[in-house]
């Protein structure tokens, strides 16, 4: 029965035209040919990293900016156009992109300094050495190539959060140490007060080029995505006003290509599976929901224990008037009934005040006249997810 359902399923799919023609054109990782918006940045780059077509080293780049500003593409762009030209002329150069979350190198400097060895050619065991010592093979094998070596760490903030800065002092110091080679640095992060945390000394070897990459306003994301668009879609699928409506949602928090991205691939998928042959703004409408929905029960799911409970503590009271101190009571009875530790109420109001920091729960401070101030407590969640949530955090918790 069931069997003959998904036949009946795959059948049809099979027969029914696709919208897309290549749905992989709105994926993050898509690389596009043509960067729209970014002339005078890639310019900028380019005359800062010119000097390696003539053997001498270039300074470190600092790259920053909010998610979805085209910090990746546009440096791995003018990476591939400054390798090729290099090739062209005989110039020894070799560039190693590596990112620092996506390629799982974070964790330790070991493996960083491992990962960059690979790259290299270098066969590094995985685990085993003194950190130490895989930094020395490391440097050996970069004098060895007697090229500039640009190496770009793309998401360097997260390489700092798990090792310090120790490492970002290494390596772009690392020069002074070889006889052969000569090592650039270039780091990249959406975190704009990155630099901020950085010890002074690393911070001004990191930075001595520092480059803000601003959010896009709607029209460019307008002229991004329908470039983007025709790539994707059969022609007529997607109309230019829903172009320029996907462009305006996506630049009302600030202007993030990636997210505009989204939007229109779900549309198109939500479009498709209905088996509309058009994307309109309804579809637009289901899709941003539907992201948003991702995004919140992500949040929730990624969150420690402990916050978790309170959460769940706030969820179960569902009140208008619930205060730090109900929601303690609960907390504190569920903590005994499912065995987790009971925290202070002092870093149950921490956790609550995070919660409403990531918009989960809103905590509003009130005047009670002459008893006081007092913070009122409560949901604050798209009411589509309220029962998703629920049952991540009842199964948790055993209730
Ligand atoms: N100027 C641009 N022209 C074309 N596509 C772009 C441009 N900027 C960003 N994109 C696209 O938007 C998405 C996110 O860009 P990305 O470079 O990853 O941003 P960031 O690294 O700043 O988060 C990618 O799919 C990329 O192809
Ligand atoms: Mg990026």
């Amino acid at each position: 029965m069931i069997q003959k359902t998904l036949d009946n399923l795959f059948e049809e799919f099979l027969t029914k035209e696709s919208i897309f023609t290549c749905k992989g054109a709105l994926q993050a990782k898509y690389q596009p040919k043509n960067l729209l918006h970014r002339e005078e940045l890639v310019k900028e780059l380019a005359s800062i990293l010119a000097p390696t077509l003539r053997d001498e080293l270039p300074s470190n780049i600092f790259i920053y900016g909010k998610t979805g500003t085209g910090k990746t593409s546009v440096i791995r762009w003018i990476a591939d156009q400054l390798s090729s030209k290099a090739g062209s002329i005989d110039v020894r150069l070799k560039i190693i992109y590596v990112n620092i979350k996506l390629d799982r190198v974070a964790d330790t400097e070991y493996r960083l300094f491992a990962y960059l060895g690979e790259q290299l050619g270098a066969t590094i065991p995985t685990t085993g050495l003194p950190t130490s010592h895989v930094f020395d093979v490391f440097k050996r094998e970069v004098d060895a190539k007697d090229s500039t070596i640009i190496v770009i760490l793309d998401e360097v903030d997260r390489l700092i959060s798990k090792t310090g800065d120790e490492v970002l002092y290494n390596l772009t110091r690392m020069t002074g140490d070889l006889k052969h080679s000569k090592v650039c640095i270039i780091g990249i992060t959406n975190d704009l007060k990155f630099l901020d945390t950085l010890d002074p000394r690393v911070r001004s070897s990191l930075s001595e080029e520092e480059i803000l990459f601003p959010p896009y306003n709607a029209l460019q994301l307008r002229d991004i995505l329908a470039r983007r668009a025709e790539i994707a879609f059969k022609s007529g699928v997607v109309d230019q006003a829903v172009v320029r409506k996907c462009a305006a949602r996506a630049a009302r928090e600030h202007g993030d290509a990636r997210k505009a991205l989204d939007l229109l691939r779900v549309a198109g998928e939500i479009a498709e599976r209905a088996g509309d042959t058009k994307v309109v703004e309804k579809h637009l409408d289901i899709a941003e929901d539907r992201i948003d929905f991702d995004r919140v029960l992500e949040t929730v799911k990624s969150q420690p224990r402990q916050s978790k409970a309170v959460l769940f503590s706030i969820m179960r009271l569902n009140g208008e008037e619930v205060t730090t101190g109900d929601v303690y009571d609960t907390y504190r009875h569920m903590c005994m009934n499912s065995g987790l530790s009971v925290l202070t109420q002092r870093r149950v109001s921490d956790l609550i005040s995070e919660l409403d920091m990531l918009g989960i729960v809103s905590a509003k401070k009130k005047s009670l006249g002459r008893y006081g101030r007092t913070r009122f407590i409560s949901l604050h969640l798209p009411s589509v997810v309220h029962g998703n949530i629920h049952e991540v955090l009842s199964s948790e918790f055993g209730m």
